[in-house]
């Protein structure tokens, strides 16, 4: 089994968003796969409950942040996605382990400024992790000059995915109906987490 973890300090990251979509990409590419709700805000939860029967069965777990205390090894999965909430320094054991689990942390990241602040900040905590670590540009305008600054910050900052994922409402839409966009026809995102997915694949070499 492969461990995605998704991290990032600043809130609205979109880290749940990103964990979400990944997971049902890797559903939809025909892997057993399973998510961990580490925030005990509980989106990726609620998210979960609201799957309809019919699409791609994904297993899932909530376990509050503070409450874990040994590696996740859910058995019978090919890949566990895991969504945290920001603060994780607040939690240095069940972080750490929640990093060494991981085969690849996935960091998206928002192209405004306090973003990229946030992000500068997060990058020794990360660092410091010495996981294999892919940063993913997420909710971006594609033509505005904050996405240009942002392709030039983050490509210093470590590994860019080679996906973008534009703001687009069909994203929030899919949340309240428990669904990747990689499920949903006719969405411009759901063809990029399929991207995200492969690449990520490629990575962990699944
Ligand atoms: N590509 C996108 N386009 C439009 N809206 C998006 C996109 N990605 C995420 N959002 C929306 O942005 C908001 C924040 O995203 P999300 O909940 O994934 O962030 P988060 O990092 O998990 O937040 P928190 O820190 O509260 O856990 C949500 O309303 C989500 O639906
Ligand atoms: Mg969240």
């Amino acid at each position: 089994m492969k461990t995605v973890l998704v991290v990032q300090g600043k809130g609205g990251g979109p880290k749940t968003a990103t964990a979400r979509n990944l997971a049902v990409a890797a559903a939809v590419a025909g892997l057993r796969v399973g998510t961990l709700d580490a925030d005990p805000q509980g989106s990726l939860t609620y998210w979960h409950a609201q799957r309809p029967a019919e699409v791609a069965a994904i297993r899932h777990e909530q376990r509050a942040l503070g409450d874990i205390d040994r590696k996740p090894t859910p058995e019978g999965l090919d890949l566990l996605v895991i969504d945290t909430p920001t603060a994780i320094e607040f939690f240095p054991e069940a972080t750490g382990l929640l990093f060494d689990s991981a085969d690849l942390v996935l960091v998206p990241v928002r192209p405004g400024p306090e973003d990229l602040v946030s992000m500068e900040g997060m990058l020794p905590y990360l660092r410091a992790r010495r996981r294999p670590t892919r940063l993913l540009l997420s909710q971006i305008h594609p033509r505005l000059r904050e996405t240009a600054d942002a392709r030039a910050v983050v490509a210093g900052m470590g590994t860019v995915a080679p996906v973008e994922i534009p703001h687009l409402q069909e994203v929030p839409r899919s949340f309240l109906a428990g669904l990747g966009t990689a499920e949903v026809a006719g969405t411009r995102t759901g063809p990029l987490f399929s991207n995200l997915w492969a690449y990520v694949a490629q990575d962990m070499g699944v």
